[in-house]
């Protein structure tokens, strides 16, 4: 098997970034339980036949799509390494909980939080999210959500955040109970940057009408374009008025690791937590995010639970003694897998330096592109570039706005359906533009070369089309 996926990665350039599944192998899948087993190889033989060939595209030289990261191989053997250990990292005196604790003592230092903020590796970003929003409701509420919940609170309690946020945002707070009518989305200024002064003026508001803002929502790389808020000014705004101060840095948050981008995210520094993610921007496998919160004794007092069975401390001994905290005090899960050790052994195998050039190429990458976009009158750029993330149209005057919308569209999915690459689209100013995520470490300038010939070719073939 590791023959065989090692050979299959190095032709990975030859192959379409995606194709559909023939529906005669869609159709397999319905086939029923297997009562009886079966060999391996033949188990395995399926795999390579039925399964290995429609991949989502994420490990091509040409996936541009969304914000997913490629994955390595030595994050792969990582994988199979912990899930043969299947240790549970929910807790206890074991080695993968000190590799988890490394990890976190790594990222914080990356980051530059301090030491004594606490952290837990997570699912991902929305996870991540998730557990910093929940800390932030608890610490800002003045009664005890846990003991009472949300079931007689007087007056809404409000998140804010501007439009751009990633919709994991909405999640959490619908998640919470809260609703997602209390998240207040602010609107942002050319720059896609949360805009201050309506911020500012909208909590002013929402007192006077009772409720009671606690938390806002900085994005460090948002979504749509990779833009950063100005994260200074929201840590002092939340300072002011007593708000917490929750960062969004999923992917923005690796600028640290590029000297020439980390004024970006200074005001990091101001955060209460931190959420982020290792699948997107550090290249490791799926599934593996972070978040930080700066003051532990919050971290815990939102989600540590001891009952009977689970009871330890440090000085009982055994494997459920020493030194270490137990991960399922810092999150809701309580059996967690070994996710740290892809992290642990990518970090050590390649080094902090090599994932600060990887980040510096594919922010290279994407201004080589927004030049490229700038050099063919039918293409137009639709955002500055903020960071790794590049927004185009292809533009012909003789098309409607509509007709102009429904073409960028096309030349999306057409790219997509010929496997030549995998790009995404979004909404920006009521326009529908294609969007290039660059978190890939296998692409080349020549695939951009490639891509722009491609986009040309497509989109004056279908405005022909549309004219008519
Ligand atoms: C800015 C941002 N935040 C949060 C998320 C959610 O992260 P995940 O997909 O790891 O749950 C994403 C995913 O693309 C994102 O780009």
């Amino acid at each position: 098997m590791v023959d065989d996926i090692l050979d299959y990665l190095k032709d990975i350039r030859s192959r379409p970034v995606w194709q559909d599944t023939p529906i005669s192998i869609k159709e397999h899948f319905n086939s029923s339980l297997p009562l009886e087993g079966q060999s391996l190889e033949l188990v395995y033989s399926e795999f390579l036949e039925r399964i290995l060939p429609y991949p989502m595209g994420n490990i091509h030289p040409r996936f541009w799509g969304w914000a997913l990261g490629t994955g390595t191989i030595t994050g792969a053997l990582a994988d199979f390494l912990a899930s043969s250990m299947n240790s549970n990292i929910g807790g206890g005196n074991h080695g993968a909980v000190l590799v988890e604790r490394q990890v976190i003592n790594w990222i914080k230092e990356m980051v530059s939080f301090p030491s004594s903020a606490s952290g837990l590796l997570t699912s991902g970003c929305s996870a991540a999210n998730l557990i910093g929003l929940l800390v932030a409701r608890n610490v800002k509420t003045d009664f005890n959500v846990r003991n009472k919940g949300l079931q007689n609170i007087s007056s809404p309690l409000i998140v804010y955040a501007s439009v751009e946020i990633h919709s994991s945002i909405q999640k959490a707070i619908e998640i919470m109970g809260l609703g997602s009518n209390q998240l207040h989305l602010i609107p942002v200024n050319d720059d896609f940057q949360i805009d201050l002064d309506l911020l500012k003026n909208t909590i002013i508001e929402d007192r006077k009408k009772g409720y009671q803002p606690f938390c806002i929502v900085g994005g460090a790389g948002t979504i749509n374009t990779g833009s950063f808020d100005d994260l200074n000014a929201l840590g002092t705004i939340c300072k002011k008025e007593n708000l917490w101060f929750h960062i969004d840095g999923a992917f923005g948050v690796w600028a640290a690791l590029v000297p020439s981008e980390k004024k970006k995210i200074l005001g990091l520094l101001q955060a209460d937590s931190l959420a982020l993610d290792l699948h997107k921007w550090m290249y490791m496998p799926y599934e593996i995010g972070c978040v930080i919160i700066r003051h532990e004794t919050d971290h815990l007092q939102t989600f540590s639970i001891m009952p009977e069975y689970l009871s330890h401390k440090k000085s009982d001994g055994g494997l459920i003694g020493g030194e270490l905290s137990w991960y399922s005090d810092y999150g809701f899960q309580l059996s967690r897998g070994f996710r740290a050790l892809k992290a642990w052994m990518s970090i050590k195998e390649h080094g902090i330096k090599k994932y600060g050039r990887l980040i510096q190429q594919n922010i290279d990458q994407a201004k080589y592109l927004a030049e490229l976009v700038k050099t063919h009158s039918n293409l137009e750029l639709s955002a500055p570039v903020f960071l790794n993330i590049v927004c185009f149209r292809y533009v012909n005057q003789e098309l409607s706005a509509e007709n102009l919308n429904e073409l960028n569209r096309k030349i999306v999915i057409e790219l997509q359906e010929k496997g030549i690459a995998v790009l995404s689209w979004t909404t920006l100013v009521d326009q529908s533009v294609m969007r290039v995520a660059i978190f890939n470490h296998r692409s080349n300038e020549k695939d951009f070369d490639f891509l722009v010939s491609k986009i040309m070719e497509i989109g004056a073939r279908l405005s022909d089309k549309l004219k008519f």
